[in-house]
This record gives structure tokens, C-alpha cells and sequence, in this order.
């Protein structure tokens, strides 16, 4: 396997959007709370990646970095991840998380948060092995957990 970061771009795009989930899983891809500040949330200040194997899109990592959000939760901030069902298990979520934490880095920050849903599918242990902490909950029940860099 050979993984690049590459921008997200007419070429992925279409990869990216047909990427496969594992049964159970869609449940998991967007909670409450990232609904909610859709509305707030600008997408001048998103940063997006896809990871390529070859020449093969087999991951996503969508996040936001905005000093202004009305709410701290948001204003540096992992929107989603995924990887393709048939390439999970490979280090591939890893890899993304680790250039994401790059980003974060090199933007001078010092978190990046993630919410999540806890429950049988889900993401939780995996945001646990590549080292988000639980700090607190959102309102409608979603763990908040972040990264401090
Ligand atoms: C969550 C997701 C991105 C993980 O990607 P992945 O490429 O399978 O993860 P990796 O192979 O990089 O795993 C990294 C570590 O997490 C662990 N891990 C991953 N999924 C796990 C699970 N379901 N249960 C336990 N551990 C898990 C791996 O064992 C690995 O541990 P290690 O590096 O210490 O050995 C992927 O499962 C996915 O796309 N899920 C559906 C979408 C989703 O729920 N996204 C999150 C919300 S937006």
C-alpha cells in the first residue's frame, strides 16, 4: 500500500461521494450537533483530504478551522472521516487523522475536536486509538473528545 494526501478535487470527487460504508455505520457519519451548525459552519474555512492508494480513493477527512464559531466546539474541528468498507483496518483512518493533526499543528492551534455517537458500529474506539480523550458531551448526547497538540 502506498498512501498520498491529496486535495479534494474534480478528479476524487466523485471516488469520494461512492465510497462504501460497512453495515450499521451510516448512522454514524453525522451527529446532531453537525447539523445544527451547518448553518454556522463556512466552507471557506473547511480543510478536506482524500487519501489515495495508487491511484485508487480509499479515504476522506472533512474538518473546520474557524476562530470565529460562536461555539468552541467548532472552531477547530474533525467533520468527518471515512474510509472505504474494503480498505478499513489498514491504518488508512490513522493516516488521515495523523495529517490532519499536521494541519492543526501547522496552523498553530492547539486541538482539534471531534463529536461523535458512542454505540456497537461506531467510531469510538477508533477515535480512542488514535488519541482523542473524552472531555465533555454535547447537548443532545454526542461524546465530545479531542486531540491536544
Ligand atoms: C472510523 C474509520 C474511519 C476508521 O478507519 P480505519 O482505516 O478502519 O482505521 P485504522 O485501520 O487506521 O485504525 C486505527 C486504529 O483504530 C483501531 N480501530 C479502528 N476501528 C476500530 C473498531 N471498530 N474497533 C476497535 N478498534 C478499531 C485499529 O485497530 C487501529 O488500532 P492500532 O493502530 O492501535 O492498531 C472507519 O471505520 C470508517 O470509515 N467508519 C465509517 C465512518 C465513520 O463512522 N466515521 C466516523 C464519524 S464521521
Amino acid at each position: 500500500m502506498t498512501l498520498n494526501l491529496v486535495e479534494l478535487s474534480p478528479a476524487t470527487i466523485v471516488a469520494v461521494n461512492t465510497m462504501s460504508l460497512k453495515p450499521g455505520q451510516e448512522e454514524f457519519l453525522a451527529p446532531i450537533s453537525y447539523s445544527i451548525a451547518a448553518t454556522v459552519i463556512d466552507p471557506a474555512k473547511a480543510w478536506q483530504r482524500v487519501a489515495v492508494d495508487g491511484d485508487e480513493v480509499v479515504g476522506f477527512i472533512s474538518a473546520s478551522f474557524d476562530e470565529d464559531a460562536p461555539h468552541e466546539h467548532f472552531k477547530s474541528v474533525l467533520l468527518r472521516i471515512n474510509v472505504d468498507a474494503d480498505d478499513q483496518g489498514r491504518g488508512i483512518g490513522r493516516f488521515l487523522v495523523e495529517a490532519l493533526v499536521d494541519e492543526v499543528r501547522r496552523r498553530g492551534l492547539d486541538h482539534i475536536t471531534v463529536m461523535y455517537e458512542a454505540g456497537e458500529g461506531g467510531p469510538e474506539a477508533f477515535f480512542h486509538r488514535v488519541g482523542f480523550t473524552p472531555v465533555g458531551e454535547t447537548e443532545y448526547g454526542e461524546v465530545v473528545a479531542e486531540i491536544r497538540v
